[in-house]
């Protein structure tokens, strides 16, 4: 009897938390969308260009893709190790507005590389492997399907493998570390030799087992940049090379960059105008230390690590706060929305990053909502039903819509007989913002037209229409489109500039004013996305150069 009852009372309460669970993901929100089941390669790196095409890329010494050279062209490639001559492309680029895609040509290796978009919307992009490792290639964005890229031989002075970059304030762009190399250098070249001492990058190796692979690097609003390896982070005064400042490590000191790979955002920028502004680092995800080599050695996956880590970089004592996850992920994609918001998808529960060692793909896009209080910042969204596992990416369009694509856990191009396929497709995501019941909020940008050039320190007027009602002074967000790679959008920065005047015209129509950024220490120049952003409800963004 006791028995049968308490049968009873376990089935009664599995129904009961399965009726929970269902009603828990009908309330999700947000919807996916297969763009291309099929572009031709896998999108192991992506970038947006100020004409709403994106550039992606991934090796070029893995066998034939699936799309060909342009123009029936065909390159030796001595160190391919399947077909030493390759007619097809490993590059490509994808236009949003006709979602159709071009052949690019990439002739040395652009495996595990880095990059960044110049002030001028040109991509520059560093490194790779073996015949790529010492390249630079730009690639010049164009409406006429003309532009293609172009190499650098011996454009950087190291040879550069899962380097992080990013834009400087004036301009050029530094590239640091990389396998074996704890040091960094720039682009273009400055004075010689160019390459400056890192023992950080040193420090925080792992004996080996590296964890300290494409760094997590943000350009604080003080000008020095903020570099996070492995469990910990330095300010670096780049110019002078000193660092100015050493920060904990994250409790619990498990690594989160590479293999352990988390994933982390410079969360948006605010209060512009401020002395010292507050700026924060979120890192989330990442696996516990040894993964890797249990995973690579033993076959055995560990869970991987279900927090983040948040700090104010700018405090003159900053601590780490830790926050639960919903779920465990390694190899997540963190991606600024343009309210402010940090999507969180791909990856896997265990394993690891690198070849073959992820395991337990997570479907489920997790949202994290920077301004609620601690405990209540996530909310799970929508599952996906395409595994995204290593070498996956995700980035923001000026639709509002996540880009998502790309996972080759594999050494090849292989799409039978593996565990998580080669992953040739491209889809969105649709966060819920971009739902039809919120069609009636979402500002509609009048002016200034798309392109607009901006200057520093001014006030800038935004002229835009809403159907329905507005919720007091709107937001306004300047987002920079990152390069995104291995987990980490390098450049990803979100602005959301002071209010000084809010007014409504006439019945829709509505005029803010806002201040620009005040220098290029707080906002790189470049092209930038700008939204209006109305109780939570992004307007379509505009291309803005900031000069
Ligand atoms: C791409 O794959 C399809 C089959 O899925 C095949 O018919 C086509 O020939 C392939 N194209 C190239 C360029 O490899
Ligand atoms: C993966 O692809 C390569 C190259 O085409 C091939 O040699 C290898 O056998 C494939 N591996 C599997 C497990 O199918």
């Amino acid at each position: 009897m006791a028995a049968q009852a308490k049968t009873f009372y376990a089935l009664l309460l599995a129904s009961l938390q399965l009726l929970i669970t269902s009603h828990v993901s009908l309330a999700a929100g947000g919807k996916w969308t297969l763009l291309l089941s099929n572009v031709g390669i896998s999108a192991m790196h992506m970038q947006l260009l100020r004409n709403d095409r994106v550039v992606m890329f991934d090796r070029t010494n893995f066998g034939p893709s699936n799309i060909s050279l342009p123009n029936g062209n065909c390159r030796n490639n001595p160190q391919d190790a399947v077909s030493k001559i390759d007619c097809t492309a490993h590059s490509i680029e994808y236009d949003v507005a006709s979602n159709t895609v071009r052949p690019l040509t990439v002739q040395s290796n652009t495996w595990c590389s880095s990059g960044s978009v110049r002030p001028d919307g040109v991509l520059v992009q560093t490194g790779g492997d073996r015949d790529g490792e010492l390249k630079a290639r730009i690639f010049s964005p164009c409406n006429n399907n003309k532009c293609d890229w172009v190499e650098i031989n011996n454009g950087l002075t190291k040879r550069r493998w899962y380097s992080s970059n990013h834009i400087l304030p004036d301009g050029k762009q530094i590239v640091i570390g990389g396998q074996g190399q704890f040091n960094y250098e720039f682009y273009p070249k400055t004075t010689s030799p160019n390459v400056i001492a890192l023992p950080f990058l040193a420090e925080t190796n792992d004996r080996g087992q590296e964890n300290n692979l494409y760094p997590y690097v943000f350009l604080n609003t003080d000008g020095n940049l903020f570099i996070f390896a492995n469990n910990r982070a330095i300010l670096l005064d780049y110019v002078k090379n000193t660092v100015v400042k050493t920060y904990p490590a994250i409790p619990g000191g498990d690594p989160r960059s590479y293999p352990s790979t988390g994933s982390a955002v410079l969360l948006p920028l605010k209060n512009l105008e401020a002395v010292k502004i507050d700026a924060e680092v979120l890192v989330c995800g990442g696996a516990p230390k040894g993964s890797y080599i249990l995973a690579f050695r033993r076959n055995t996956f560990v869970k991987a690590l279900d927090t983040c880590a948040r700090i104010k970089i700018n405090d003159e004592n900053p601590q780490w706060t830790v926050e639960k996850m919903p779920r465990a992920r390694v190899m997540g994609d963190m991606t600024l929305l343009p309210n402010g918001d940090v999507l969180i998808v791909n990856g896997g529960s265990s394993g690891s990053a690198a070849w073959e060692l992820g395991r337990e793909p997570v479907f489920v896009p997790d949202l994290y909502h920077p301004e609620n209080p601690v405990n209540s910042r996530f909310e799970s969204l929508n599952p996906s039903t395409i595994p995204r596992m290593y070498h996956s990416t995700a980035i923001l369009l000026r639709d509002g819509r996540v880009l998502v694509g790309g996972s080759n856990p594999h050494g090849f191009y292989n799409f039978t007989g593996v565990l998580f396929p080669t992953e040739l497709s491209l889809e969105a995501f649709s966060p819920v913002y971009l739902e039809p019941e919120f069609a009636k909020l979402r500002p509609k940008i009048v002016s200034p037209k798309s392109q607009t050039t901006i200057t520093y320190r001014k006030t800038m007027k935004l002229k835009f229409k809403v159907v329905g009602e507005v919720k007091g002074p709107v937001k306004v967000t300047m987002v920079f489109p990152s390069f995104t790679t291995h987990s980490f959008s390098m450049n990803q920065r979100l602005l959301v500039l002071d209010n000084v005047k809010f007014k409504r015209s006439k019945s829709t129509n509505y005029e803010v004013q806002v201040r620009t950024p005040r220098s290029a220490f707080v906002a790189p120049p470049g092209y930038y996305m700008m939204f209006v952003v109305n109780d939570n409800i992004p307007s379509e963004g505009i291309w803005v150069r900031l000069r």
